[in-house]
C-alpha cells in the first residue's frame, strides 16, 4: 500500500513539475496519452468501473429518483468508486464531494461535476429555440461563454449542452431546448455553443466541458411524444440527424450523451453502430459518452435487455462510457469481466476516455481548480444582463404587422397590457433554467413601464393560464374555468387606443416530458383574445412560448403578432425595445409554424413526393381540409423596414469537380429605417441516387442596411455543399442539375440553376 502511494504521488508530482515547466502551453496529445496510460495501469478493476459511474447529488432532481442512498454514495466516493457527479451545486458542495474522494480514496482521481446549463446559469438567456431565431452565431457563442463562467463560479465544470437534436414536431416539449428543424443551422449553432463553453483551452478554469446530446434521433420521437420510438431510415439518419453531431465532434466537444429512444428498434444507448463504429470509429472522436439518466437500465423496459447486468453488457459493448444514475454498471461490469463475458479492454477503453477529458481539463494538476470561491465576486453579472438583453431582442421574430401598427407610435395615448403572461416574471425564465431564480425575469409589463410610455399603461391579467403549484417534474394544471377577470380586461381594452396581449405557454408547458397533443393557446386564452378583439381591433399579440404554436385564428384576426419565445432574465426590456422600435426586429423562425396540429411533423425541407401538384382532383399529396404549407415558414421574420432582392447571378452555369461558383444577389433596404436581414441560401439536387428534399439551407449571411442602401451578397458554391449520404453510403456530390434559391425566408425565393460535372 505504502509503495502504491509513493507511485501515485511521484506520478502527480511529475505532472505538476511538467506543468510548471510548460506553463501556458497546452499538454500535447502524446503527453496526455502517456499520463492516461500511467493512471490506468495503477487502477484495479473495481476502480475502473467506478470511473464509469455518475451519481446525482440529490440537490436537484432531473430524472427519476435514484435507488442508491446518500450514505452509499458517500461510501463509494470515499473509495474512489465514482467518476462524476451531477447536480452538485456551489463551490462548497463540489469541494466537499471532491475532498471526500481525493482525501479518502486510494486512487485519487478527481471527479467532474455535470449540470444542465442549457440557456444560462444565473443570468438566463433565451431558450435555445429562441436564441437560434437570432441566427447570430456570435451571440450563441457569447451566451455559452457567460453561462460557463457563471457555472464555474459555482464549481460546475461540465454542462449537458448543447442539445442538437433535429426536431420537426411542435408537439415534442423539448423542441424548446434545441435549434429547431434545420440540420445546417443546428450544426452552426452547435459549434458556436461548444466554442463558447469550452473556449480554446479546456484547462482554462473559466471554461467548462460541453456535451453534444442526445446521440441520436431523440428529437424525432413518433407522435412528438417524449422518449418514444424513432423510426427513420438510414438516409434520414445520416443526412438530417447526424451532421450536427459530426460538426460537434469535429469542433472537439469533450463529451457526448446518448439518448433514451430506440432507432429502428435498437435503443440508441445500446447501439454499437452509432457509438463505437461511427462516433468513436469512423469519426475518430476521442471524448467519452455519458448515458442519459438511467438510459442503460431503461433498455430493460425497452425489451432489449433482460436485467441490469445484461443492460451493462450491451451498453459497454456499444460504447457507452459512463452510466448516469442507472445502476447498471455498478451492478454488472465487474462480474461480466470476471466471468469472461466482456473483455477488460472494453473497460480500459472507456476509462481512458474519461481520464483523457479529466487530464485535458487540468484536473489532475489541481482537482480544486474549478472551485474558486473568489470567482463569484469577479463575475460581471451586470454586464451579463446587458448581453442577455441584447441577445433577447435579437431573438424576437415579427410575424405580422398590418397597417404598421408597430412600432408603437409616440402619439398613442393609452395602452392596455392584457393577458396571463403580461406580468409573468417566471415564464420568460423558461424550462431547463439551471439556477435562474423563480420570478426573476423582467415581465413585459415591467419592461413597458420602464419606458416613456409608463404613464399611458393600464393592465389586466384577464385569465390565469395555470393553476395550482408548478414544478419541474409535474404536469401543469391549466385553468379552464375561472373567467372572472375577463370583464375587467375587456373594459380596459375598450378604454385604450392599443392593446398588447401577452399570451402563449407557461414555462412548464415545454421542456422534458412536456409533450402536448394540442399546441394552441391553452385554457381560456383564446376566449379572452376573442372577447378583447370584439371591443378593440388594435391588438398586438405578444406570443411567449417554447414551441411553435397553432395560432391560426390570431393570424387571421389580429393585426400584429410578435413571437418572443421565453427570452430569459431581460425578457420584458428586450420586448419593449422591439415594440417601441428601439430595436428593429431581425429574428427569423428556426421552425415552421403550423396551421393545424394535424400537420405535424411539419418542416420545410421535405420530399417532393410522386404527386406534389394539384391536378384538380384529390389524388395528390395534400390534406383536403387545409393547405399543405405552414402558417409561417422556416426562415420567416419581418422587419420595420422591407428588403428587396434583385436578380440572382451565378459566375457560371457549370461547376466542375474541385471547382467553385460565386452566387451574387443584390439586397436593398426599400423602407425608411435601418434594418438587418438574414439572407438565406437553399439548394435542391434535382435528380439523385436517393430522393433529395425540395430545398435545404446551405448558407446564410446577416446584412445591415440603411434606408435605400443596396449591398451585393455573395455565396461560394462548392462541391462540399452538394454532398449528401446517398446510395453509395458515402458523403458524395453526384453529378447533375441543381437549383439554388436565395431569399429572406424558405418560401419567397429567387432561383438559378447550374450543372455539376465530374
Ligand atoms: C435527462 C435529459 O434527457 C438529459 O438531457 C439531461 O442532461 C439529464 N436528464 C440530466 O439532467
Amino acid at each position: 500500500m505504502r509503495k502504491y502511494f509513493l507511485i501515485i504521488s511521484s506520478f502527480i508530482l511529475g505532472t505538476l513539475g511538467s506543468t510548471a515547466q510548460n506553463s501556458g502551453i497546452q499538454s500535447t496529445v502524446k503527453d496526455v496519452e502517456t499520463k492516461v496510460d500511467s493512471v490506468l495501469n495503477l487502477m484495479t478493476l473495481e476502480e475502473k468501473v467506478g470511473q464509469m459511474i455518475q451519481y446525482n447529488g440529490s440537490w436537484d432532481l432531473t430524472g427519476p429518483a435514484s435507488e442508491v442512498g446518500n450514505k452509499e454514495k458517500e461510501d463509494r466516493l470515499k473509495k474512489g468508486l465514482v467518476g462524476s457527479m451531477l447536480n452538485v451545486l456551489s463551490v462548497e458542495a463540489t469541494e466537499k464531494a471532491q475532498r471526500m474522494n481525493m482525501e479518502n480514496s486510494r486512487i485519487k482521481i478527481p471527479l467532474i461535476f455535470g449540470y444542465d446549463v442549457i440557456h444560462g446559469y444565473k443570468t438566463i438567456f433565451p431558450v435555445p429555440l429562441g436564441e437560434t431565431a437570432s441566427w447570430d452565431l456570435e451571440a450563441a457563442q457569447e451566451s455559452a461563454r457567460i453561462a460557463a463562467l457563471e457555472s464555474v463560479a459555482q464549481g460546475v465544470n461540465w454542462t449537458f449542452s448543447p442539445m442538437i437534436d433535429i426536431s420537426r414536431d411542435a408537439r415534442w416539449g423539448r423542441i424548446m431546448e434545441g435549434s429547431g428543424e434545420d440540420t445546417y443551422l443546428t450544426s452552426k449553432i452547435a459549434v458556436a455553443k461548444i466554442n463558447g463553453y469550452q473556449g480554446d483551452d479546456l484547462s482554462d478554469p473559466k471554461t467548462i466541458a460541453a456535451t453534444a446530446k442526445h446521440f441520436a434521433g431523440y428529437g424525432l420521437a413518433e407522435g412528438g411524444r417524449d422518449y418514444n420510438a424513432v423510426n427513420i431510415g438510414k438516409y434520414e439518419l445520416h443526412n438530417v440527424v447526424l451532421p450536427p453531431f459530426k460538426a460537434a465532434a469535429d469542433a472537439g466537444v469533450a463529451t457526448f450523451m446518448n439518448s433514451f429512444n430506440t432507432i429502428d428498434g435498437i435503443p440508441a444507448t445500446g447501439s454499437k453502430s452509432l457509438q463505437r463504429d461511427l462516433l468513436k470509429g469512423k469519426w475518430d472522436w476521442q471524448g467519452f459518452i455519458v448515458s442519459d439518466w438511467g438510459s442503460i437500465s431503461e433498455m430493460i423496459p425497452h425489451g432489449f435487455a433482460r436485467d441490469k447486468i445484461h443492460a451493462a453488457e450491451i451498453a459497454v459493448i456499444a460504447g457507452s462510457d459512463m452510466d448516469m444514475e442507472g445502476g447498471a454498471y455498478e451492478a454488472g461490469l465487474e462480474q461480466l469481466v470476471k466471468e469472461g463475458k466482456i473483455d477488460e479492454g472494453l473497460i480500459n477503453e472507456a476509462v481512458k476516455r474519461i481520464l483523457r477529458v479529466k487530464f485535458k481539463m487540468g484536473l489532475f494538476e489541481d482537482p480544486y481548480k474549478y472551485m474558486n470561491a473568489n470567482l463569484e465576486n469577479e463575475v460581471p453579472y451586470d454586464e451579463h444582463r446587458k448581453t442577455a438583453r441584447d441577445i433577447a431582442k435579437k431573438s424576437i421574430v415579427l410575424l405580422k404587422n398590418e397597417n404598421d401598427l408597430l412600432p408603437i407610435k409616440s402619439s398613442v395615448k393609452k395602452i392596455a397590457v392584457i393577458g396571463p403572461l403580461a406580468d409573468d416574471k417566471d415564464t420568460p425564465i423558461g424550462n431547463w433554467r439551471a439556477q435562474g431564480e423563480t420570478n426573476s425575469a423582467v415581465s413585459v409589463l415591467e419592461g413597458l413601464k420602464n419606458t416613456e410610455f409608463n404613464s399611458k399603461i393600464t393592465y389586466a391579467k384577464g385569465v390565469a393560464l395555470g393553476q395550482g403549484e408548478r414544478s419541474f417534474l409535474m404536469p401543469l394544471e391549466i385553468n379552464k374555468t375561472d373567467r372572472s377577470g375577463i370583464p375587467d380586461a375587456v373594459a380596459k381594452a375598450k378604454d385604450a387606443e392599443l392593446v398588447i396581449m401577452v399570451l402563449g405557454e407557461d414555462a412548464f408547458q415545454s421542456g422534458e416530458g412536456r409533450s402536448q397533443a394540442n399546441i394552441g393557446l391553452a385554457g381560456l386564452q383564446l376566449e379572452l383574445l376573442k372577447e378583447v378583439q370584439k371591443v378593440n381591433k388594435n391588438i398586438v399579440l405578444v406570443l411567449m412560448n417554447g414551441r411553435p404554436m397553432e395560432i391560426t385564428w390570431a393570424a387571421e384576426n389580429i393585426p400584429a403578432i410578435v413571437e418572443v419565445w421565453q427570452l430569459g432574465t431581460e425578457s420584458g426590456n428586450a420586448i419593449a425595445d422591439v415594440l417601441l422600435g428601439k430595436y428593429n426586429p431581425s429574428g427569423k423562425l428556426p421552425v415552421s409554424f403550423p396551421r393545424a396540429v394535424g400537420q405535424e411533423p411539419l418542416y420545410y425541407n421535405r420530399m417532393n413526393t410522386g404527386r406534389p401538384a394539384n391536378d384538380l382532383h384529390v389524388t395528390y399529396s395534400h390534406y383536403t381540409d387545409i393547405t399543405n404549407g405552414p402558417l409561417y415558414p422556416f426562415g420567416f421574420g419581418l422587419s420595420y423596414t422591407t428588403f428587396n432582392y434583385g436578380d440572382v447571378s451565378l459566375s457560371s452555369e457549370e461547376l466542375s469537380e474541385g471547382g467553385s461558383l460565386t452566387l451574387s444577389v443584390p439586397v436593398t433596404n426599400s423602407g425608411d429605417v435601418k434594418g438587418k436581414e438574414v439572407v438565406q441560401l437553399y439548394l435542391h439536387d434535382l435528380v439523385a441516387s436517393v430522393a433529395r428534399p425540395i430545398k435545404e439551407l446551405k448558407g446564410f449571411k446577416m446584412v445591415e442596411l440603411a434606408p435605400g442602401e443596396t449591398k451585393t451578397i455573395e455565396f461560394i458554391i462548392s462541391e462540399e455543399m452538394l454532398k449528401f449520404y446517398g446510395a453509395s453510403e458515402k458523403w458524395e456530390a453526384e453529378p447533375g442539375e441543381f437549383k439554388l434559391m436565395v431569399g429572406g425566408n424558405s418560401e419567397e425565393l429567387k432561383t438559378v440553376k447550374f450543372n455539376y460535372n465530374k
